[in-house]
């Protein structure tokens, strides 16, 4: 008895190794996308399960880290010998990691919808070694609320140290307690990397608190001054304003910015009005693109009467949009895009400076809308585009018929990253796909 429960113990802690090579010539996509400004596109991995957050590591020859939501993490690596494509091993199992994944040189984060963890990692060999640590604890939204918790590296810098900042959403649709940061709920927190975290890791509430009122940021990126966070927001359904169902077009999604250093304003400057106020998209009833509209009064019974649509409108109060999306395209990851110093095979170099996000698409909008990566062209370190535009952004890649995706038959944009070489990759989590974008002849 003993004896055999150690050898099974023994067989889940040291799980063979297999590595599985995929030749790109045998991979298509499995619903081929259309691609605008130029770009191409080609599938380079496929029958993953769920690919959701992806990271290169610092490996001469960079493995690319790719979680996969209820399994764990896989390494992918391009030209081994002897294969035509990348191969694949497993990394990590654990059926609770979910989206959240970083790298921070021989460390690596991921993080369930409770937890962050860390491993200690060799780049060399794509391999971890002895049992993660928790960095973060309690944030757990129960099982039906929003579970990722997406985790993005502030590096050290002078006497600052390294940060590990993270997203966490709400428990539902409308989820009332975000009115107040002590839910820990619809918030950015930041949490110090050196001294090392207690044993057991930081109560998420003992985070610094960057913004909060936010419904579900999913997406968080670093400007390349390292003094703002950017995040996309996923908003809410079956919005109501004035009585009216506007949902359609209702809320925008958003970009935020939100800044390290905080501002003399009563909220800190970094309150985005969920579940308070929502951000209009179009032109409804005199409202412009980016302007607020409160919610508060029609939830069943009222809400808070203070919080009227002037409230939601003064700055001083709710912090707005730098930039709206279309309602219900559900951005899931931003990330800015520096060109190398070798263009041969990068994607435009006039786009340096310029975000890149992922539309996962939507389920609440008819018809349906997202299901792509758009660009959205930023000068100076600021959308192009005014804040009222609802043009401020265009599509490289995307679904060619919507009507399609409600059966499935879309790719449905989750992770970003770029390479060394100026291509993005991204992650298509119900296809299983990882695909590159890229110049139509610097896809190999
Ligand atoms: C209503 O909102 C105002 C403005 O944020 C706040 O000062 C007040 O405490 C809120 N009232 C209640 C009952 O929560
Ligand atoms: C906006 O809110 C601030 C702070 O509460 C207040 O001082 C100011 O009068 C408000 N502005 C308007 C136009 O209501
Ligand atoms: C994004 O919003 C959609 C509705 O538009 C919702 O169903 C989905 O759960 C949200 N996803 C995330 C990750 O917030």
């Amino acid at each position: 008895m003993w004896w055999s429960l150690s050898v099974l113990a023994l067989a889940t802690l040291t799980p063979r190794v297999i590595a599985q090579c995929q030749p790109l010539s045998s991979l298509t996509f499995q619903y081929q996308p259309s691609l605008f400004d130029g770009v191409g596109a080609r599938v380079i991995q496929n029958r993953l399960t769920k690919p959701r957050g992806i990271k290169f590591d610092s490996a001469p020859n960079p493995n690319l880290l790719v979680v996969q939501a209820g399994q764990g993490i896989v390494a992918l690596t391009p030209n081994v010998a002897g294969c035509a494509g990348w191969t694949k091993k497993a990394i990590v199992s654990n059926a609770a990691l979910n989206h959240g994944l970083e790298i921070n040189g021989n460390t690596l984060y991921a993080s369930s919808d409770d937890q962050v963890y860390a491993w200690s990692y060799n780049p060399s060999t794509a391999t971890v070694s002895g049992n993660p640590v928790t960095i973060v604890r309690g944030m757990s939204n129960g099982a039906a609320g929003h579970a990722t918790r997406t985790l993005l590296l502030q590096p050290a810098s002078g006497s600052e140290p390294a940060y590990l900042i993270v997203s966490r959403g709400s428990t539902d649709n409308y989820d009332f307690g975000c009115s107040d940061a002590n839910t820990g709920r619809c918030q950015i927190r930041r949490f110090p990397l050196s001294p090392a975290p207690p044993n057991g890791g930081y109560a998420w509430n003992s985070g610094e608190l960057l913004a909060w009122g936010l419904r579900n940021a999913v997406g968080i990126a670093l400007d390349s001054k390292v003094t703002r966070v950017w995040e996309v927001e996923n908003s809410s359904d079956n919005i109501r304003w004035k009585g009216q169902d506007v949902h359609n077009d209702n809320p925008s999604e958003e970009l935020n910015v939100v800044y390290l250093a905080k501002r003399g304003t009563p909220n800190g400057g970094n309150y985005f009005g969920y579940p308070s106020c929502f951000t209009s998209w179009g032109y409804m009833n005199g409202l412009q693109t980016g302007d607020q509209f409160s919610f508060e009064m029609e939830q069943g019974g009222g809400g808070n009467a203070t919080r009227n649509d002037a409230w939601c409108s003064n700055v001083s109060n709710v912090m707005r949009p730098s930039l709206s999306f279309q309602g219900h395209s559900a951005p899931l990851d931003i990330k800015f895009y520096t060109p190398p110093s070798d263009t041969t095979s990068a994607l435009n170099p006039q786009w340096s400076g310029h975000a890149f996000v992922s539309f996962h698409g939507s389920w609440n909008r008819q018809p349906p809308t997202g299901y792509g990566v758009v660009r959205v062209p930023f000068t100076n370190g600021v959308p192009t585009a005014p804040s009222n535009s609802n043009a401020g952004y265009s599509f490289i890649v995307q679904a060619p018929d919507l009507s399609k995706c409600g059966a499935g038959q879309c790719i449905r944009p989750a992770g970003l990253t770029f390479d060394s070489r100026g291509r993005l990759l991204v992650t298509s989590d119900t296809t299983g796909e990882i695909f590159i974008v890229g110049p139509p002849n610097g896809l190999s």
